[in-house]
């Protein structure tokens, strides 16, 4: 048994729900899409997962943050889907792809061809067993990727009111759930093997500031090291963590953000493979020219640095979406994807933005013992990367912009000395 279409996403994440509004705009037939999603639902804007939704109060849910409203734009509840003829197959995974014959094997056994394949898998949580820790299936440890694991999550929260939560990682899963732990009144402490938090992004300055804020909100730190071990009770959950350093901590629930790998297991030996995930060119097509990649497993060309990069951010899953669709479409009018790229994060009351990158030497600025203060990165006598906390809309934006001229600069003194002014009298 099979179907055909003209176009097929593989993956309804993010990127998905992206690309199959830009379809639309550019005028795609009732019957030519299709999205196949292990998921069960639409669509959705999965930043969500790690914010709104976990809220003691007026949660966010489902169908409130399907994609595309991140953009502002219109919301793709499966009703939109089938007012304009877009096939939705959910709660289906794609267990083999042939790029050679366009068709893809779901789990159901149906085979699915395409004429113009997206691929926007995106990734999935690393878990402990892949560094030699066994028993992370416990029931009261909770990774978090999709609204499954986000639903437990608060299942687990809500049976450890009071008690105390362990989390494994100090990236951004690891600091956006440490919050939101401490807002639900579970104790939380962060263990990391880095010396800061938000090692990958943060300079020593940066994460010092915002540890000191969590601190102030009861988070406690151990840094330097990494779990070892769990400690069970008879019913099988977990009660502590021993660390590598020998301590042991004492916990009602854990909570992991190791790090993501790319889906790209269907298309390995069949498609170029860069940095882990799907090699694309400018125009987000990878090495088979019927087959396209967006968001989270796309490697593409970033023009601004002349190299390619994976991005795990959901501002380019929405933009590569919108780009693979646009050269697909009207391909001799797209030029090549021009992407700066854009980072952020908002905790308590902080909010964060990033744009460039963080390569050569950070220049900081600002007050940081207030709530307005940033960094410039300045690589080869030029601005390649900024970021800033607690901005105004204008202020973001003149960073942008900023970030994306790559102006030179000659004295780091005088851009410490000019700070934000720097960006906005460029
Ligand atoms: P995404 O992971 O969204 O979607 C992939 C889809 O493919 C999933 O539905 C999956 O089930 C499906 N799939 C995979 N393999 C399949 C198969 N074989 N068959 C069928 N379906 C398959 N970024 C940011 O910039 N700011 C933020 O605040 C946050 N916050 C945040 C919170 C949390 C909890 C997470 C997990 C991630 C973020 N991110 C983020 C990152 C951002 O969400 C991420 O970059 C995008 O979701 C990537 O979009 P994609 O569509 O590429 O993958
Ligand atoms: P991450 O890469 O941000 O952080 C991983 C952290 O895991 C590292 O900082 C390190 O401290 C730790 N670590 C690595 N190996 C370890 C080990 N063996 N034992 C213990 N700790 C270890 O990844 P994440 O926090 O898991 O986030 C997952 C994905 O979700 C990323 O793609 C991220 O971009 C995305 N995300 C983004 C945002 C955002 O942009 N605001 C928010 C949430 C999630």
């Amino acid at each position: 048994m099979g179907r055909a279409f003209v176009y097929v996403i593989l993956g309804g994440g993010v990127a998905a729900g992206y690309a199959a509004l830009e379809f639309t705009r550019r005028g795609v037939s009732s019957g030519e899409l299709c999205i196949i999603s292990e998921e069960p639902v639409a669509p959705y804007e999965r930043p969500a997962l790690s914010k709104g939704f976990l809220l003691p109060e007026d949660p966010a849910r489902l169908p409130s943050f399907h994609t595309c409203v991140g953009a502002n734009e219109e919301r793709l509840t499966p009703k939109w889907y089938k007012e304009h003829g877009i096939e939705l197959v959910l709660g289906t995974r794609v267990k083999s792809a042939d790029v050679r014959r366009k068709t893809l094997l779901t789990a159901t056994g149906e085979t699915i061809s395409y004429r113009i394949l997206i691929i926007a898998t995106g990734a999935r949580a690393l878990k402990l067993e892949e560094f030699g820790v066994t028993g992370s299936d416990a029931e009261n440890v909770c990774y978090l990727r999709d609204v499954a694991d986000a639903t437990r999550l608060v299942n687990v929260m809500q049976s450890s009111a009071g008690g105390n939560a362990i989390v494994i990682g100090g990236g951004y899963i690891g600091m956006e759930c440490a919050a939101s732990l401490v807002i639900n009144k579970i104790n939380a402490t962060m263990v990391f093997p880095e010396a800061q938090c938000m090692a990958r992004l943060f300079t020593p300055k940066i994460a010092s500031h915002y540890e000191d804020f969590y601190i102030s909100k009861g988070v406690q730190f151990v840094k330097g090291t990494v779990l070892s071990s769990f400690e069970f009770n008879s019913e099988g959950k977990v009660t502590g963590v021993n660390l590598r350093d020998g301590s042991q901590l004492a916990a009602d629930m854990v909570v992991v953000g190791i790090g993501i790998r790319p889906n790209t297991s269907l298309f390995e030996g069949q498609l170029t493979l860069e940095k882990g995930g799907i090699k694309v060119n400018g125009h987000m097509q990878s090495s088979n020219s019927s087959v396209y990649a967006i968001g989270d497993v796309a490697c593409f060309p970033v023009k601004l640095f002349g190299e390619t990069r994976r991005l795990e951010h959901v501002d380019s899953a929405r933009k590569s979406a919108r780009h693979a669709v646009a050269a697909i479409m009207e391909p001799s009018k797209t030029l090549e994807f021009d992407y700066l790229p854009f980072f952020y994060s908002r905790v308590f009351t902080l909010s964060w933005q990033f744009y460039g990158d963080n390569a050569g030497e950070a220049v900081h600025f600002g007050d940081f013992s207030g709530t307005t203060f940033g960094a410039y990165w300045v690589s080869k006598g030029h601005l390649i990367g900024s970021f800033l906390e607690g901005g105004t809309k204008e202020q973001y934006e003149a960073l942008a912009k900023a970030t994306r001229l790559k102006p030179r600069v000659e004295d780091l003194a005088e851009l410490e000395r000019q700070g934000l002014s720097f960006a906005l009298t460029l």
